[in-house]
């Protein structure tokens, strides 16, 4: 790292761990590279380190409470997120992560989390058994599902004296993570265009056809897409998911809203990813009224939706388009058919059906294909995955354009 980085204003969070020290460490380095430091400590790190340090440090007034005394003199925690250009929170104890995996906002570091739109990163430390709990994990997985960048924990003799993952990412290592944030990224001012999660089509005001797909493989690709530099608009069915930070995103129901939606934005598209899984039918009538239950055998006329990213494909001026492919068997024939037929220039096939990957889970793996090769991506976390896959996107699409 070289020089000084132009004025980047850097909110820390310190939460209380043995490794708070270390945060004075970080302030006194993002200072010398020229960043603006505002520092605000939860409770329980005001016994580790005193606000002073900080205070001294970062040359700034350290904030700790959600109300301050002197409203004159402090700035708001809205004005406090808006201020900054990056929230880095380190170290970041596993409870701070959980209030922030669950929305809870009960201090004012977890408010400012859920106040802040600026790219966000957490320095995990902990003790190794800790971080290697379950539902620590998931609670991880879920803030990089929403775009959180996680920096370590690193391996190594803890301060508990057990030896294993948790320790606290060195000062400087953060600290280039944070600044190296300004190099060109691998999809930077790329246009990004991605559908996710499943459709819903009515048979009447009360019920409606739909599948599994809870859209994490789509938000986990957005979010990665948003951190690669790209500009993402995310067209998404309904799901239980927030927007990732930096993406834009268009909620729709149907196949025929989902079509419509990525219609309007498919122009300026350079990439267009279809990871939804759209049904391939609607009934062919929308009852008015709830169906009663009068006869022992019930149909339900079906008709044929739009295929979406066909309908994409076949412009003239067609993106770099990257299809899905779901099946419960054939995986690699029926993926290399819809390739060609619906003339992608990639397609990523997965299981789906099977006690693990696929749908509705954490993990997938991903066989991908395009005419000239192919590349095989392991079960793994879906937002590790997303970064993997997004990387080999960014590569074609060089590649082709
Ligand atoms: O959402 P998750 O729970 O994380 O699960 C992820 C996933 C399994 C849904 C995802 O990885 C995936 O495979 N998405 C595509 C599912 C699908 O609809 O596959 P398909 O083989 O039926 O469709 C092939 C391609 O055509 C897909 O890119 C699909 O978006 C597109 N399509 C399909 C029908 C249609 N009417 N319009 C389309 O654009």
């Amino acid at each position: 790292m070289r020089g000084k980085t132009i004025n980047k204003k850097i909110l820390l969070g310190v939460c209380g761990g043995i490794a708070a020290y270390k945060a004075a460490e970080l302030v006194r380095l993002l200072r010398k590279h020229g960043a603006e430091v505002r520092v605000v400590m939860t409770e329980s790190a005001q016994h580790f380190v005193t606000p002073l340090t900080f205070q001294a440090l970062s040359g700034q007034q350290v904030y700790t409470t959600l109300i301050e005394n002197d409203q004159e003199q402090s700035m708001s925690h809205i004005h406090l997120a808006r201020w900054a250009d990056q929230l880095i929170i380190a170290p970041a104890t596993a409870n701070m992560i959980a209030k922030m995996a669950q929305g809870l906002a009960d201090d004012l570091l977890s408010t400012l989390y859920l106040v802040a739109e600026c790219p966000t990163f957490i320095a995990p430390a902990m003790n190794q058994a800790m971080w290697r709990k379950p539902v620590v994990q998931e609670n991880i997985a879920r803030l990089k599902l929403h775009g959180v960048e996680i920096i370590g924990p690193e391996a190594g003799q803890q301060a508990c004296g057990e030896v294993g993952l948790g320790r606290l990412s060195e000062p400087d290592q953060i600290c280039r993570r944070l600044l190296g944030n300004d190099a060109p990224k691998k999809l930077q001012n790329v246009q990004l265009l991605i559908t996710a999660g499943p459709t819903r089509e009515p048979i009447d005001p009360v019920r409606f056809i739909t599948n599994r797909s809870s859209g994490k493989m789509g938000y986990a690709l957005a979010s990665a897409a948003a951190k690669a530099g790209a500009h993402v608009t995310l067209v998404s069915g309904p799901v239980n998911l927030t927007a990732p930070v930096g993406v834009s995103l268009v909620s729709v129901e149907t196949a025929q809203q989902m079509y419509e939606a990525v219609m309007t934005y498919v122009d300026k598209a350079d990439i267009y990813i279809g990871a939804a899984a759209v049904a391939d039918y609607r009934p062919v009538t929308v009852n008015t009224h709830k169906l009663k239950k009068n006869d022992d055998n019930l149909t339900i006329p079906l008709q044929k939706n739009i295929d979406i990213i066909t309908e994409i494909s076949i412009r003239p001026d067609k993106p770099f388009v990257v299809g899905f492919a779901a099946e419960t068997d054939n995986l690699e024939s029926y993926a290399r058919q819809k390739l060609i037929q619906k003339n992608l220039d990639m397609i990523a096939a997965n299981w789906v059906g099977k006690p693990e990957g696929g749908f509705d889970c954490e993990k997938n793996a991903l066989q991908v294909y395009w005419l000239e090769g192919q590349q095989h991506f392991k079960m793994t976390d879906k937002s590790e995955l997303a970064e993997q896959f997004l990387d080999l996107i960014a590569l074609r699409f060089r590649a082709e354009r």
